[in-house]
């Protein structure tokens, strides 16, 4: 079995187990990955640190995302800031960022950079978002769409928070999970949804080894693995 060829867009909620079967994905096809969602965070990190306007801050900032899906850096102007995007205050903050239609316009054009450029060099990448499917990458050789129940999301971020040291509690991440959804799907810019064309893949029940077993069959009964 070779490598992925061409782009997997990987796009749903927060929750979904996204961002673990994007990377794994990446790294069984030997493909490059993106996290589009740490862009967004980063550029909302400089917003709340500088206080300046968000579409400004996403000009001027610079961002340096790692594709390497076993070691997805993220610099922003040089620094290391991978942890500090997953803290409470900037997810708090980063629909209404991600809501800016200036932002979403820079940051849309890096995005489609970083994956020609992949593309390019290593022949593959999987790309991870709300708007891959629909906005970014709409020509992808294969789309999906990840759910899972609102519980199930509450249950799998609260793992995560709590695994990386951060306090969580079930509830309080369950109505931070469904405020930020309501957010991002109710945006007038690009907002979350399923592309027609991608395929739907419910993780309520299915575990990581499920999502990829499932996953890879698309891959193959499409021929995406040179
Ligand atoms: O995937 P994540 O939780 O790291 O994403 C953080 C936020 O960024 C999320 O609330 C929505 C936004 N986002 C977006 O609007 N478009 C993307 N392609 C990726 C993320």
């Amino acid at each position: 079995l070779g490598d992925l060829r061409g782009v997997i867009a990987l796009d749903g909620p927060s929750g979904t187990g996204k961002s673990t079967v994007a990377r794994r994905l990446a790294s069984t096809l030997r493909s490059g990955y993106l996290d589009t969602g740490a862009m967004y965070r980063a550029v909302t990190l400089a917003v709340l640190r500088t206080g300046g306007d968000a579409a400004e801050v996403a000009r001027t900032a610079r961002l340096d995302i790692g594709t390497d899906p076993l070691d997805p850096t993220v610099l922003l102007d040089g620094v290391d800031v991978a942890a500090e995007i997953r803290g409470p205050e900037v997810t708090l903050a980063v629909s209404e960022v991600s809501a800016v239609a200036e932002v979403r316009r820079i940051l849309v054009d890096q995005q489609r950079a970083i994956i020609a450029s992949v593309v390019n060099t290593q022949g593959g990448i999987v790309v991870e978002g709300r708007d891959i499917g629909t906005v970014v990458a709409p020509d992808a050789e294969l789309k999906v769409y990840l759910t899972a129940s609102a519980d199930a999301r509450a249950q799998r971020r609260t793992r995560q928070d709590t695994a990386a040291g951060r306090t969580a509690t079930v509830e309080g991440t369950l109505a931070d999970v469904q405020r930020r959804d309501n957010y991002d799907s109710s945006r007038a810019v690009s907002p979350l949804r399923k592309a027609d064309d991608a395929v739907e893949l419910d993780t309520t029940d299915l575990d990581l080894a499920g999502v990829l077993t499932s996953l890879l069959a698309i891959v193959d009964s499409r021929g995406l693995r040179t």
